[in-house]
């Protein structure tokens, strides 16, 4: 159908446009070194969050922290989820599963810890709103333990079917995320941060009103991550180097975590 065909559209381009942005990432190394003088600083001593965040972050998370192909920084919500040293951690280390990308110079990134610094500040100052989860009782930024997908399924079919499908080939507003392609480049707590904060940008809510009957519990928010997770396929075509799937051996086809 139309809607459905076009979601799908829209995950294709979305992902397309990340590896366009990596691949661009990989290939602008500025050869040679750059010279001293006030109109062309050293890359490494940009300190304004405007430029590094335009420069390093903007391709894959929006211009304005939203609408961009890769989650929206520039929620309230996610801003107060997440304390510093993940933030920090992220940036540096990147995202494993994800194409989000390690920018630390031990990691072979470009930034330096005082630009690092800057960008964490920069986030909370443009896009926080202090503590507006204070007193919502909301779900973990990570999880606490393993998920169950059993008891996940359950989750997902009251609380993202209605928006997302109940299996991965039926139209839905909000593009199927059971899509091989779409789970072999996302992880768990990508999946975790979008069903608690939501994603504002895109039209969906956070995790207080995606059941019907009522907030998600932690518990379901991890059991429902852990079981979309155990639909990523075992060998996902593997378009993307760092999605290496498990043993195919060591699990059924389709389940790579979690337990049965
Ligand atoms: C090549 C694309 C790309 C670039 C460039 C990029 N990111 Fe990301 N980022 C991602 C993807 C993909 C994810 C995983 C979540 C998703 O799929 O939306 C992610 C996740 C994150 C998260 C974690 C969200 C969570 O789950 O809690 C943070 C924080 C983040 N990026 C910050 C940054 C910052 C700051 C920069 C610039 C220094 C940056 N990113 C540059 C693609 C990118
Ligand atoms: C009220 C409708 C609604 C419900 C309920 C809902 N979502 Fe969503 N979700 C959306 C919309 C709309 C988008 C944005 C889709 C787009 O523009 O690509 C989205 C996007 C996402 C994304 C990001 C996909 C991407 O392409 O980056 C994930 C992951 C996600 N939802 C997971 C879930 C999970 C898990 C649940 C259940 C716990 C859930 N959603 C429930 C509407 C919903």
């Amino acid at each position: 159908m139309q809607s459905e065909v076009s979601s799908r559209a829209k995950n294709v381009t979305r992902y397309g446009c990340l590896l366009l942005a990596v691949s661009f990432l990989a290939g602008c190394k500025l050869p040679g070194k750059p010279k001293d003088g006030p109109e062309v600083p050293r890359p490494e001593q940009v300190l304004s969050f405007d430029e590094l965040y335009a420069a390093n972050c903007s391709g894959c998370h929006g211009a304005h922290g939203e609408k961009g192909p890769a989650m929206n920084l520039a929620n309230p919500e996610y801003q107060a989820l997440v304390d510093d040293a993940s933030l920090r951690d992220i940036i540096v280390n990147g995202e494993k599963g994800t194409l989000m990308p390690a920018f630390g110079e031990k990691q072979g990134g470009e930034l330096t810890d005082a630009q690092v610094n800057v960008l964490v500040k920069g986030l909370r100052a443009k896009w926080g709103k202090g503590d507006v989860l204070s007193g919502l009782n909301a779900p973990t930024w990570k999880a606490t333990h393993a998920g169950d997908p059993a008891a996940g399924k359950l989750v997902y079919e009251a609380a993202c079917a209605r928006c997302h499908s109940a299996s991965g080939s039926q139209p839905s507003k909000g593009g199927s995320i059971l899509d091989g392609s779409f789970l072999a480049v996302v992880n768990e707590q990508m999946i975790r941060t979008t069903v608690i904060a939501g994603r504002p940008d895109l039209g969906m809510p956070d995790w207080r009103s995606l059941k019907q009957s009522g907030p998600l519990t932690d518990n379901e928010v991890t059991d429902v991550t852990a079981w979309l997770m155990s639909q990523k396929p075992a060998l996902p075509g593997q378009p993307y180097g760092s999605a290496a799937p498990a043993q195919p051996a060591a699990a059924p086809a389709n389940k790579i975590s979690g337990k049965d």
